[in-house]
């Protein structure tokens, strides 16, 4: 079975991806390579960001790999916070606090169309594929459910009455941006194996 380093230390993205790979391909964490690093996100794209992260991990190992890099859009505040969703509310601040900085911004909004894009970066044989999966939907007044990470209990997909943050895994890939992205990136492999 064809494996993959999937270059993330996001336990979270870990779940997801293999929830959507099931056993179609071996997928190896970071963590399982014997790899114990931060992967810098350098850049002011998730395009450049996703290929930074998958470079890096390529040039450790010279095995093949993925990386993602994610960011939720806003379009009341011009696309933000877009490529620097992890860090929005500061450099070492939490789910919590980003989340609490997002509704704060919002305060007073009624146009809260959002949309999270996940930009995946893959290195087979040394070469880079990029494949995007977009998620439309609408940021909540306030957070609900406990399930998920980040921005997923005030995020609203189109076509849910509940957020992220209220669905469970299976119910979250129904709608998910990186699934969208990874079943695109199956797609190729399957493609290119045969
Ligand atoms: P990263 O830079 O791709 O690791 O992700 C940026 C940030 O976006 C994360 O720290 C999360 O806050 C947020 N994020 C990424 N993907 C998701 C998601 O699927 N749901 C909710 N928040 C997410």
């Amino acid at each position: 079975m064809e494996s993959l380093i999937f270059a993330t230390n996001n336990q979270h993205k870990v779940d997801e991806v293999k929830l959507v790979l099931g056993n179609q391909f071996h997928l190896i964490t970071l963590r399982e390579a014997g790899i114990e690093i931060d992967i810098p996100e350098p850049h002011d794209t998730l395009e450049a960001n996703a290929k930074e992260k998958s470079t890096t991990i390529y040039q450790l190992t010279g095995k093949n790999c993925f990386s993602e890099d994610t960011g939720l859009e806003v379009m009341a505040l011009n696309g933000e916070p877009g490529v620097k969703s992890a860090r929005y509310a500061g450099d070492a601040q939490s789910f919590e606090d980003n989340v609490a900085k997002l509704l704060n911004n919002m305060v007073g909004i009624s146009a809260r169309q959002a949309r999270f894009r996940t930009v995946i970066s893959l290195i087979i044989a040394g070469n880079e594929r990029q494949f995007e999966g977009v998620c439309e939907g609408k940021i909540a007044e306030f957070r609900t459910g406990g399930n998920g990470f980040g921005y997923d209990p005030v995020f609203i997909p189109d076509g849910s009455a509940i957020s992220f943050g209220e669905m469970n895994g299976i119910e979250k890939s129904a709608f998910s941006h990186r699934k969208k992205a990874m079943d695109k990136l199956i797609d190729f492999l399957k493609q290119s194996m045969f």
